[in-house]
């Protein structure tokens, strides 16, 4: 297993282009199953997430090419029986469920495993096609649901931690071809929801209000092909935006939407950041003097759970005390075992983490766990004194596009090394 070899204190300076959004792209590359017609996706991020959900959409039987950064697939017959190992390993496959239903109107998909960072249930997805007439059984570490035809319905989509991303991207799919009209209430209003309806609509379908917590789907008898361009990666931004300011960089990220990371801004600039937006550009420049600030993960226009660990980065090295508070995963704090191995001071009470700021990290072997956790050990690495190994890359090439490439041409020194 491959790691990466950090060797702290340099600022980070020049330009990044940031990649298509990894978070759009499953659920995109899902609705793809809706028609039999050729469909085509744009500036898919090049990672192992994205590679993955092409081998399961042939699996199911479609034809896939994909090219650098774009996909076309042609869903002209398939069936609904998923491969239970490949959709087991990838907790975004999940949002095949709703396209296999509203197609076949039966679907037998393997559980998504759960991962590091919490149980990941389905009862919300689950409910979503039961109130959409289908009749939905679990057994033997299957999902089996079936129907004669899916009917419009009113469905209340919240659960103990808010709206559900993918439950609410199953929904739109399933809805699109139902009978009648339906409306989910409690409905996430990520921007990768807006961008999925939007691409639904190019294929024909009738979705209003995408990007609100109330969607409105007039169901249709068929969906045809289309072509559509992946939005930007928020979360990658994010993380990017944060690798300047915690190494006292001077950082312009070009390909994003400042709308579409409000909150991780905010924040920043309540730390002292200096932050310049424009359209589908950000600018991040060096703090005159860094603040505590205190941070509670929310459901999207709030601030995002995936941004979590990297802005508890920031925090070490900004003086006072911080509080980060996680409200949406029950085990998102992997990343703070291993910050404490270099140097940081934070203690977990309860679903919050209180971070003792402004004290130097020194670099140390580390071990990366889920996703977001091991960015945020890349970038304490970057802005510690010494050398840092992260282990077990592999969780980082899930999400992040050539992140040591990225990072070595903002002037990083990064090198990628094979594991023992
Ligand atoms: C999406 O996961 C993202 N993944 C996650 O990003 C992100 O952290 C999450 O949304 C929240 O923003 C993709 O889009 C591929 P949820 P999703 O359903 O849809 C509970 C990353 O690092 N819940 O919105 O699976 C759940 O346990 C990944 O890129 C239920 O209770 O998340 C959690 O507490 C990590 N029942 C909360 O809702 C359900 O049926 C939000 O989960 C579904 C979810």
């Amino acid at each position: 297993m491959d790691c990466l070899v950090i060797k702290g204190g340099t600022p980070l300076k020049g330009d990044v282009k940031i990649s298509g959004a990894k978070n759009a792209a499953l659920p995109l590359m899902a609705a793809t199953l809706l028609t039999s017609d050729q469909c085509v996706l744009r500036n898919l991020p090049n990672l192992s997430d994205v590679q993955f959900m092409a081998r399961i959409l042939e699996s199911l039987g479609a034809s896939v090419e994909m090219n650098r950064g774009t996909i076309r697939v042609r869903a002209r017959k398939i069936d609904g029986f998923g491969d239970y190992d490949l959709i087991r390993k990838m907790r975004g496959s999940i949002c095949i469920l709703g396209p296999l239903m509203a197609r076949l109107n039966e679907a037998k998909v393997s559980m998504p495993g759960g991962c590091v960072i919490g149980a990941r249930p389905i009862d919300l997805h689950l409910k979503g096609m039961r109130d959409l007439g289908a009749k939905v059984r679990v057994e033997a570490g299957y999902v089996h649901a079936k129907t004669k035809r899916l009917t419009g319905c009113e469905s209340f989509l919240g659960g103990r931690c808010g709206p559900t991303v993918l439950g609410t991207a199953n929904m739109l799919m399933a809805a699109s071809l139902a009978k009648g009209k339906t409306l989910i209430h409690s409905a996430a209003c990520e921007p990768e929801i807006e961008d999925l309806a939007k691409f639904l609509n190019a294929m024909g379908a009738k979705i209003s209000g995408a990007g609100s917590p109330t969607i409105t789907i007039q169901g249709v008898r068929r969906l045809r092909g289309a072509e559509h361009r992946v939005i930007p990666d928020r979360i990658e931004a994010a993380t990017y935006a944060l690798a300047g300011a915690v190494t006292d960089g001077d950082v312009p990220l070009r390909n994003c939407h400042p709308s579409h990371l409000s909150a991780v801004l905010d924040k920043m600039r309540e730390a002292g950041v200096r932050i310049e937006t424009g359209r589908n550009t950000l600018r991040v420049r060096p703090a005159k003097q860094l603040r505590s600030v205190d941070i509670t993960t929310m459901p999207h226009a709030g601030f995002p759970t995936d941004v979590q660990a990297q802005m508890m980065v920031l925090m070490l090295k900004s003086p006072g005390i911080s509080i980060i508070t996680e409200r949406i995963f029950e085990s998102r704090f992997m990343h703070v075992n291993e910050l404490a191995r270099m140097g940081a001071d934070i203690s977990i009470e309860g679903p919050s983490a209180i971070i003792k700021g402004g004290q130097p990290l020194s670099g140390a072997d580390v071990m990366a766990s889920d996703l977001r956790a091991s960015a945020a050990l890349v970038l304490a690495g970057m802005a510690a004194k010494g050398v840092t190994r992260v282990n077990r890359v592999y969780h980082i090439d899930r999400g992040y596009e050539n992140i040591d490439g990225k990072l070595r041409a903002l002037g990083a020194n990064i090198s990628r090394e094979p594991g023992q």
